[in-house]
């Protein structure tokens, strides 16, 4: 079972960086497929603090790393991340798709002036995500391969400039305007530092699989923010489900092997939209306060709350899920009583499926189920835990993972309850 997708299965930051990092010891290949730099994994290596944004998280054990077409590529913090990685790791092996999009400036601060226009705002990462894939859909976008070409890129940029300085001034009332030979020659520099990682990704990737390679595919964001499945339009603009990682790295669907959800062991979202079980209380302060909810992209402040299940159980069916892997474990000791909800009510009656109705979702109870909490460990304590296995951890924690597993309908492959990679216990083999 060679090629596994790991995929965010709540709003985001759920620990994926940690996790892929985790199984990167024994993958060959590790490809991000979608998103841009509105993705922020942290990953924990004795101590020391990593946060990857574009680059994929399997840099830390030097693998060979792929940024697969779907992805949308800001080229400073690309290059910048590119040098921070090849600094402390003396190397990296990195393939870069030439079909993959490139976020501009203008990007980012059409993504700043469409807030100011929305009547609802997203509260985006402004790290001009939204309109980089809006280019991409509309065929304005510029690829990795245009970049390489100056003649070509100077067309495009002929024809993009003015119609994004027109929405700037008449639609969003934005003093920024544009000029084309500033942006060439923000393109052309950068061009000349990625150019000898440019390659054709979804041929190295398929080579991969048919020699029988370790591939692990590393989604970001989360499936409640996926554009077509989510809290739409609380959402991001690519496709964060499973499926993203076939059209996001040119493989065909039967090639996954296996899909595996990360969870929290509670849920927090960053932004705007709704959230059922969000907790406006002291337990959603301590959540926000022990687990250090802020986010690795913005710092701002992550919104906590009880692990939703009907969630979780439409998360297992868009994606696939074949396993979970539950994080943050440790955050919720020292709690007498955690709850899950099993379902919604509304409008006196009981929903199960997660609907596609944000009136719905903002107006729903949320129904819970009580279980016994555990003692809060020390780091220690957790330490030596890890080390003797699963049935070290306190029996009000395995009860509640096994409820999980019971909600969801698929069973855990690892559970986490540290930052470091140490802090973390298999229970099932991926590859
Ligand atoms: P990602 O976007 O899914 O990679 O997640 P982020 O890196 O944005 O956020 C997860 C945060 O939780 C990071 O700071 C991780 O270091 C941290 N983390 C991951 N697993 C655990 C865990 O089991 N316990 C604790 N306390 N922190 C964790
Ligand atoms: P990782 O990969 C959590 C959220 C933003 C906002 C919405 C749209 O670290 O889990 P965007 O900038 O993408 O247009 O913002 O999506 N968001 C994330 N939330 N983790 C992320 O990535 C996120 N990437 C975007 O907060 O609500
Ligand atoms: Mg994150």
């Amino acid at each position: 079972m060679p090629c596994v997708a790991i995929v965010g299965a709540q709003f985001g930051d759920e620990g994926k960086g940690k996790v892929v990092d985790y199984y990167s010891k024994d993958a060959d290949v590790v490809i991000r497929f979608q998103g841009g730099c509105n993705a922020g994994h942290t990953v924990v290596v004795d101590g020391n603090e990593f946060k990857f944004h574009l680059v994929p998280s399997g840099a830390i054990y030097q693998k060979k790393l792929i940024i697969g077409n779907g992805a949308v590529l800001d080229l400073e913090t690309l290059t910048n991340e590119i040098e921070e990685v090849k600094s402390k790791f003396k190397k990296i092996d990195l393939l870069i798709s030439d079909r993959a999009h490139v976020t501009l400036p203008f990007h980012k601060i059409l993504d700043g002036a469409e807030e100011s226009i929305r009547s609802c705002k997203v509260g985006t990462t402004k790290r001009g995500i939204g309109p980089t894939y809006s280019d991409k859909i509309a065929r304005f976008g510029i690829r990795i391969v245009d970049l390489l070409d100056k003649n070509l890129l100077n067309e495009k940029l002929d024809a993009i400039i003015p119609q994004k300085n027109s929405i700037l001034r008449y639609v969003c009332k934005s003093d920024d305007s544009l000029t084309k030979d500033e942006i060439l020659e923000y393109c052309l520099k950068y061009a000349e530092k990625i150019k000898p990682y440019i390659g054709d990704a979804s041929i190295e990737i398929n080579r991969a699989i048919k020699e029988g390679k370790n591939v692990l595919f590393e989604g970001a964001q989360g499936t409640l923010l996926d554009v077509d499945q989510g809290t739409y339009p609380f959402v991001t603009s690519s496709n964060t489900t499973a499926g993203g990682a076939c059209v996001g790295s040119g493989v065909g669907p039967k090639v996954i092997d296996k899909v595996i959800g990360v969870i929290k062991a509670y849920i927090t979202r960053v932004g705007e939209g709704p959230m059922p079980t969000e907790l406006n209380d002291s337990i959603g302060e301590l959540l926000k306060k022990k687990g250090n909810e802020f986010g690795a992209t913005t710092g701002r402040p992550r919104r906590c709350g009880w692990l939703d299940g009907v969630a979780l159980r439409f998360a297992v069916r868009v994606n696939g899920l074949d396993g979970l892997i539950v994080t943050k474990l440790d955050v919720l000791g020292g709690l007498n009583e955690i709850k899950i909800c099993t379902s919604y009510e509304y409008s006196g009656k009981e929903i199960n499926e997660f609907p596609a109705s944000l009136k719905i979702l903002e107006k729903a109870t949320p129904v819970y189920e009580t279980l016994s909490g555990w003692p809060d460990l020390s780091k220690e304590e957790y330490k030596e835990i890890a080390d003797k296995g699963y049935y070290a951890l306190p029996k009000e924690m395995r009860n509640y993972l096994k409820r999980i597993e019971e909600i969801a309908g698929i069973p855990i492959y690892l559970v986490s309850f540290g930052q470091d990679r140490e802090a973390t216990i298999s229970l099932r083999e991926i590859f």
